[in-house]
């Protein structure tokens, strides 16, 4: 099949999170099983360049109407890790995607809805058509809208559209005159039933519009696919997807076991695997050494995450104070967005300077991850909500015990070490339920006595954590039977 997956990110050259981590991770596990894969993506000027093929010309005079205007792209080709990518933006100096980051800028929706505009125009005009068009989260919400509401891609208009959320959290609430500049009428959109928000009436929702015009919507993993149908994690969504239930699921992330792996991490000291975790002892020493921490017997409690309320952070800025009062040290890696979140962590980070058993890194930085993911006990992930998580999974993958809240992916990929109706072998971390500061420190404290008094136990954890199968290979088949149904071919 020839499947153009069309989203904001795709690491390792453009990645904010988990979502550049599942393109990357999906395409070229597809790309495996035989597919045609391209992935379309904004051309941002943070693209790691360092990190991508030798860049091709694909057409310089590309003609996209947004709005009254006729403006003009660039459409470059590369290659990431042997996935085909087509990179696109405005030509200079109109450009969309030059603003230093992938996100956060207050013309975004304006900036995806060019996008979506100008991926159906280059389909369009090109001679090679995709079977299937797979998008991602509220960027490209407008895509399947375009294709049935609009004239910019008639050659395209029976291509089926796989969509997947990733984040219900964030939906693309605009105003509908934003519908107009990419020539739809809002007239007709702004329904109930179509584009119109379901809590702002007088605001379109660009992820609703996906839902709604997709083929066939999935999200990240069953638990989460429940809870959004079911529960306030729909964020106003629930009955629009309980409506469209019969086209919607969930299916669980992998990962790339290439990407993530102790055997073969350049940024590891040593290597391991379940049998020999010696390399894992020399990992954290590098890692103390690396943030100046102290040494002695304590457990490493870390911390990965982009710094934003959906990860609790309240509970975060708990643990940073907590932990090392019970024995324990604390290694944080994470990256705001909202400059008042930073503010905060800035703060604890400036407390905390003086001790040799607590180290806060605020930054986004790849490589450091990958030693902390190698070199920590423990991983605490006490999010609000969690689609589906990708930092438990490579945590486990490494041997560091995750301990997080019960909800969503996290729920679905960790079982209790304590509590679990799992057999011994498969428990690999600790779950606590309410989002508050003793559930957290209960899970926390058992987690530490383990690791002191029972280091056998601890290690069986790990183990277990590491042993689990969680490639892309098995969602990847799952995925393209998806496409294959909804392509209206045997999926077999
Ligand atoms: P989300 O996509 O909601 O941020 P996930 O758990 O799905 O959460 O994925 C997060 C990804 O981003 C993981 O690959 C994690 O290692 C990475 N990550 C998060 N924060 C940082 C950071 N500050 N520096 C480096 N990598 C980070
Ligand atoms: C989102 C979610 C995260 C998920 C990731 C990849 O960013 O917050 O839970 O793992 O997408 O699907």
């Amino acid at each position: 099949m020839n499947i153009a997956m069309v989203s904001a990110e795709c690491a390792p050259i453009a990645k904010a999170g988990g979502l550049g981590d599942v393109v990357h991770g999906l395409a070229r596990a597809l790309i495996a099983l035989g597919q045609q894969v391209e992935v379309f993506m904004p051309d941002h000027d943070v693209l790691r360049r360092d990190l991508m093929g030798e860049r091709h010309v694909v057409c310089r005079d590309l003609r996209v109407l947004f709005g009254q205007e006729w403006i003009n792209c660039h459409v470059d080709r590369s290659e990431v890790d042997g996935i085909p990518c087509v990179l696109i933006d405005a030509a200079a100096p109109r450009r969309f995607f030059a603003r230093g980051r992938i996100y956060g800028e207050p013309d975004d929706a304006t900036r995806f809805a060019f996008f979506c505009r100008a991926v159906l125009t280059l389909m369009q005009a090109s001679d090679r058509r995709p079977d299937l068009i797979h998008c991602h989260d509220w960027h490209t919400g407008l895509l399947p809208v375009l294709l049935a509401e609009s004239d910019v891609a008639p050659a395209l208009c029976h291509t089926p559209v796989c969509y997947s959320l990733h984040n219900v959290g964030y939906q693309g609430v605009v105003d509908p005159r934003l519908l107009s500049q990419v020539g739809l009428a809002p007239a007709s959109l702004m329904t109930a039933e179509r584009l119109r928000d379901p809590t702002h009436a007088d605001a379109a929702n660009l992820l609703k519009g996906g839902i709604v015009y997709a083929d066939v919507v999935t999200t990240v993993s069953p638990r989460y696919a429940w809870e959004i149908q079911n529960t306030p994690q729909g964020m106003g969504l629930q009955d629009l997807l309980r409506i469209h239930e019969d086209k919607f699921g969930g299916l669980l992330n992998g990962l790339d076991e290439r990407v993530w792996n102790p055997l073969s991490d350049p940024h590891l000291p040593a290597s391991f695997d379940p049998e020999h975790l010696a390399g894992k002892a020399q990992a954290r020493d590098a890692l103390r050494a690396r943030l100046g921490l102290g040494s002695g017997a304590k457990p490493i409690l870390a911390i990965v995450s982009r710094l934003d309320e959906q990860k609790g952070v309240h509970l975060l800025e708990f643990a940073i104070r907590y932990a090392p009062r019970r024995g324990a040290q604390v290694a944080l890696l994470g990256a705001a967005l909202d400059p008042r979140i930073a503010a905060r962590f800035e703060r604890v980070q400036a407390a905390s300077a003086g001790s040799a058993d607590c180290r806060l890194v605020l930054a986004y930085d790849e490589e450091l991850s990958h030693l902390i993911y190698g070199g920590a006990d423990m991983i605490l992930i006490p999010s609000l909500y969690e689609p589906c998580g990708l930092t438990q999974m490579i945590a486990m993958q490494y041997g560091t015990v995750p301990i997080a809240r019960r909800v969503g992916g996290l729920a679905d990929t960790i079982h209790d070490a304590n509590f679990s109706d799992q057999p011994f072998t498969e428990r690999n971390g600790y779950l606590f339920d309410d989002p508050t500061e003793d559930a957290v420190a209960t899970a926390l404290d058992r987690a530490f006595a383990l690791w002191s008094r029972h280091p056998d136990y601890f290690r069986q954890l790990q183990r277990n954590g590491m042993r689990q199968e969680r490639s892309w290979h098995r969602p990847a088949q799952r995925y393209l039977d998806i496409y294959r149904i909804c392509s209206h071919s045997s999926p077999y």
